[in-house]
């Protein structure tokens, strides 16, 4: 499916904006990014060198909503750290300093209410505090009046060879049905969909699956686990679990270009225009910059499906207005 529109009515602000991988998701689907908010330093000269002209601000903590343009669709993934399961040990879930940011986004939410609001988040987040920080996540946007869904999606399914599980949810203004409509697509639709499977004695782990020459070499898994925010001297056991191996016996990890491809990103996305530092911080930067993104052709799917909602929703205003002229709009 193609959508072809004009870009008012397709904007979108983007918060904890990152490297700018929902922007970028959002921006293949057609819409225009009118607006980020991000702190980190790096990840700023990023978004700089993709988004020279958007305009940007620093701490969602400083930031009043009247400094944000109009904009249909807003998106950000809050800190996860206090969520995450990764953190092993007791998580301060919404009580914490990071993802208590989500408090400051929906302050701001609701002094504007956007049309469509998205937020991301690792897994964690519906089991923290015993699922309470997640009823709050959701009965917050719902007294804000927004209808509200979630749901996890795999990137794996999305084109991409790596498997990371990530809760979207979709809230969408003084409107019950069109969230189920955005995230959910009929039995036979393209998405997420995994055909299920036994785990019979003969199945094989798509962990264990590699691809490669075990004689020439280099052999890599074909599908890789969960990237997380990591440095470049990390020595860690996550990045081992998905590494290339060659035929002397040699091992490494995937490089950040390599890392880029299994997000969805175009090659050196997260090469900043005016590069100075040695490798092992730029790869270190890289390296944590990527694994706190989200993977792009699974925003790109929301989006697609987002920006069709709203086209609809203007056809059909156009034509309960009787107006003569075309809605300028193609779907096909
Ligand atoms: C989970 S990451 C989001 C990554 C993003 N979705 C992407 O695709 O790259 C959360 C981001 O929130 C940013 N952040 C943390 N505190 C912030 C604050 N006070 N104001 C704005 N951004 C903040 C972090 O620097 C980090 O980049």
């Amino acid at each position: 499916m193609s959508v072809t529109h004009r870009k008012d009515g397709m904007r979108v602000a983007s918060f904890f904006s990152g490297i700018g991988g929902f922007d970028l998701g959002f921006e293949r689907a057609g819409f225009e990014v009118v607006f980020q908010c991000e702190i980190d330093k790096f990840c700023t000269r990023i978004l700089k060198r993709h988004w020279a002209k958007v305009p940007r601000s620093s701490d969602i903590r400083k930031l009043a909503h009247d400094e944000i343009p109009e904009a249909e669709v807003w998106v950000g993934g809050f800190p996860c750290q206090d969520v995450s399961l990764a953190r092993m040990g007791p998580r301060a879930g919404l009580k914490g300093k990071r993802s208590g940011l989500f408090h400051e986004f929906a302050e701001l939410i609701g002094r504007r209410c956007p049309e469509i609001v998205v937020i991301e988040n690792v897994p964690g987040l519906l089991s923290s505090h015993g699922g309470r920080d997640f009823e709050i996540v959701i009965r917050t946007l719902a007294k804000l009046g927004y209808g509200v869904g979630w749901r996890v999606f795999n990137s794996k399914n999305f084109g991409v060879a790596q498997s990371r599980q990530r809760v979207y949810i979709v809230g969408s203004y003084r409107n019950r049905r069109r969230a189920g409509e955005i995230l959910f697509e009929p039995e036979c639709g393209e998405g997420d969909f995994e055909k299920g499977g036994t785990d019979g004695e003969k199945s094989v782990s798509p962990f264990k699956r590699s691809l490669g020459d075990p004689v020439k070499g280099p052999i890599v898994q074909s599908l890789a686990y969960c990237l997380y925010a990591c440095s470049a001297r990390h020595t860690g056991t996550d990045w081992s679990r998905t590494y290339v191996s060659y035929p002397d016996g040699r091992v490494r990890r995937l490089m950040p270009g390599e890392c880029e491809a299994i997000q969805g990103f175009p090659k050196d996305w997260t090469v900043p225009a005016d590069a100075e530092e040695n490798a092992d911080v730029l790869d270190s930067l890289r390296y944590t910059a990527l694994g706190n993104a989200v993977t792009v052709p699974v925003v790109g799917w929301l989006a697609k499906r987002i920006a069709q909602v709203l086209l609809r929703q203007k056809l059909a205003d156009s034509i309960k207005a009787g107006s003569s002229r075309t809605a300028v709009v193609a779907v096909s």
